[in-house]
This record gives C-alpha cells, structure tokens and sequence, in this order.
C-alpha cells in the first residue's frame, strides 16, 4: 500500500480490521435533524424505527435527536429501555405477540399498536402499566411496486384492514374501547409526501367518528426525509389531523436515519478471471447486506466510474454461487488488500446479518466527526459457538 497517495481520510480507512460495518456519526446526526426538523416544523414527534440499525453506541447517539424508538418485539424494546432510560418513548408493534412476553413488554412499552382485531380482543384484559393502546391499520392503498415490501398487499398479515375497522367503528364500537390511537405504516422509501396525505385523506373520509374519540396517530415510516422541497403536503396531512381531531402525530422512519450513515468496508482476497470476467473475491459477503440478494439490489460502491474502466465483479467470501455484489468498474486496478467500500448501507444490513459459513461479522466502526474511526465492536468465536449452542 503507497500511504504517499493516500488522502487522510483513505489512510484512516486503510487501518481498520475489515470486514467492518462503518456508521458515520456525522451524517446519522444529521439525517436524524432533517427527519426531526421536518417533523417538528410540522408539529409531529419523531420516533427512530430501531429494526433498521440498532448497533447500540449509534442509537445512544440518537437518544438526544428523537422523540423515542419504534421497537418490533420485546428484545428490540428492552434494549431501546435500556439506551433511553425514562428519556424516551417506546412505540412497539408486531403482528406476533407472545403470550409468556407480554406483561413484561407492557412495562417498557409507552404505546402498544396492535396488529389485528383478534389479538386485540386476546390480549386487552392483561394489559398493565402505562401502555396506551392503538391498532395497526392497513389502509388498502398501495404505494410500492415490489409486494415484498407492501403492508398493502392483498391477504397482508399486517395491520386490520379499514373496512374492517370501519365495520367495528359503526356496529360494535365497544370492542374499541380501550384503544386511544392509531397506526398506519403503508410505504417504502418515498420521498412522496402526496402519498401520505392522500393516506390520511382516506382515514379522515372513512373513520371521521373514530379519529375523533382518538388521542394520537402514528403515520409510520416508509418516507424519505431527504428534500426540504417536498415537505408541504406532510405539514398538511399533520395540520388535518390535528385541528380537525386534536389527534398528537408521530411518524418512526427508519432508513431515513440510517441509510446513508452506513458504509461496508470488505479487502480483496483474491482476483481471477472466470469466463472472461475477473471476479474479485472479498472478505465480505452479501449476508453482511442482505437486501442485496433478498431484492436483488445492487449496493452503491465508493469510486465506482459507471463507465468502463478496470471492470470487476465483486463477489462475496462464502460458497454460495449467488454471493455477489455486483460488476463495477473502477478507475485504478484493484489489487488483493485493496479496500473496497459499499456505502449507503446502514439500513437493514447490521441488524438482518448473519454467520454463513462461519464467516465472521462484520466490525462495528464509528466514524467520529473528526474523520477518526473508533471501533464499538468486533466479534469473535466464542460468540459464534455461543450462538450455535457451545459453551
Ligand atoms: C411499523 C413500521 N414502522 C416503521 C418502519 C420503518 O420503515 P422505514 O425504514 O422504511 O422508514 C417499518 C418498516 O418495516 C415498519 O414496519
């Protein structure tokens, strides 16, 4: 490695143990203002949906810019606890309660939205504590093009369906007493706020009574917080539900925090060519990112020229034939113990990854606003057998 050509920055780089999961403080702090501006502009609190990044030193930087976590189970929950202390709010919603879990998820949890009308009926009786109690509903529209990710689709096993609720609202409102909100998480990664009033639109013309005996609705996650440009209709659709309901507004992304704060840095192993084409073997693999091959994205890599130069496919460390990042082309050659560095990856990548092979976790990094790298966490053997059921 020539450190003379090395900027500051690539030289820091350079020195971390990989593979390494690097989360920049900088630009998590500031993605969390932009989602906190925007909402607190328009009179909402904001949530941080946890399911999306929970390394626990980034989500205890977060602490102070958010309103409270978005937990999905008791685990999730208990560690939001534990960084928040009384500090915060804890949102919980999961279309799986577990009964042996649940008094002790009602003590942490400040709002519980449960998924359908039966799991509300089962559980209404035992809950204690100070838990404010809402449902999930699933409003019907959809945004998203990929089913995979749309609370929408039909037969959706998340949230009551409106009609439903509608059905409920009108011919056995008593079933509903106790429930003091509601919760609508229906998109994915839209910068649209249109969406989310014509979302809103659709409650206020449906469920006018039942908004009207609410407190407090949470509007999910799902939007992208990045243009100060499109906020408009999301001042409106908050501005409706509170003069018209008195409703107090939430929404909890998650990738709108965290996606762009998250870097994979993985060194070439190995380089050779395979019909023609030189793969790249690294020290990463796609389970590091998972929602490369669950949806077949292809991740942002640093340097990459989108033009043909020293074209490479890069592919990951285990013996899955489908364990590839991608083809990218680069400007300089790449050379085995070159870095190579996929950015915008902190959303669903640390907390969906996994050991295949025996492949190691990535390093947890932080990237202080000085441009230093502080290492938060590194895994080791003895929690890989731990997690396999060897002392
Ligand atoms: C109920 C709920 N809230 C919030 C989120 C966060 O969504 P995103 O990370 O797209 O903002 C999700 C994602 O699945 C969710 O299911």
């Amino acid at each position: 490695m020539n450190y003379n050509k090395l900027s500051r920055d690539e030289e820091l780089l350079a020195g971390i143990q990989t593979p390494a999961y690097v989360y920049d403080e900088t630009v998590l702090l500031a993605d969390a203002g932009m989602a906190g501006a925007a909402l607190s502009e328009a009179k909402a609190h904001l949530l941080f949906a946890m399911k999306s990044f929970s390394s626990a030193h980034g989500l205890a930087r977060l602490v102070d810019h958010v309103d409270g976590f978005h937990a999905s189970s008791l685990f999730e929950a208990k560690l939001a606890r534990e960084i928040l202390g009384q500090n915060g709010q804890i949102h919980v919603t999961t279309p799986a309660l577990i009964p042996d879990e649940f008094d002790e998820l009602c003590q942490i949890t400040d709002m519980l939205s449960f998924n359908s009308l039966t799991q509300w009926d089962r559980y209404k009786s035992q809950i204690s504590g100070k838990v404010r109690c809402s449902l999930r509903i699933n409003p019907g529209l959809s945004f998203i093009k990929d089913e995979r990710y749309d609370p929408c689709r039909r037969h959706s096993k998340l949230g009551v369906p409106i009609a439903d609720v509608h059905n409920v609202m009108i011919h056995d409102p008593d079933r509903l007493e106790g429930i003091t909100g509601l919760l609508v998480h229906s998109n994915s990664d839209s910068d649209d706020f249109r969406e989310l009033l014509t979302t809103v639109n659709h409650l206020d013309r449906l469920l006018g009574p039942l908004l009207s005996k609410l407190k407090w609705i949470d509007l999910g996650g799902g939007y992208l917080f990045y243009d100060p440009g499109k906020l408009e209709p999301l001042r409106e659709t908050v501005s409706i539900l509170r003069s018209k309901y008195g409703l107090e507004v939430y929404m909890e992304p998650g990738a709108s925090i965290s996606r762009r704060a998250g870097n994979l840095v993985a060194t070439v192993l190995d380089i050779f060519s395979s019909d023609g084409k030189s793969v790249v073997i690294l020290d990463a693999s796609v389970n590091h990112i998972p929602e490369v091959f669950e949806f077949q994205d292809e991740p942002d890599v640093r340097g990459d020229i989108k033009i043909a130069g020293h074209r490479y496919i890069l592919a990951g460390a285990t013996c899955l034939a489908g364990d590839v990042f991608g083809e990218y082309d680069f400007a300089e050659p790449l050379q085995p113990g070159s870095k190579v560095v996929f950015e915008n990856i902190g959303a669903y990548s640390t907390v969906k990854a996994h050991m295949f092979n025996g492949v190691n976790l990535p390093s947890i990094y932080c990237r202080r606003a000085d441009g230093t790298y502080d290492l938060k966490k590194r895994f080791t053997y003895q929690e890989f057998k731990t997690h396999l059921g060897r002392e």
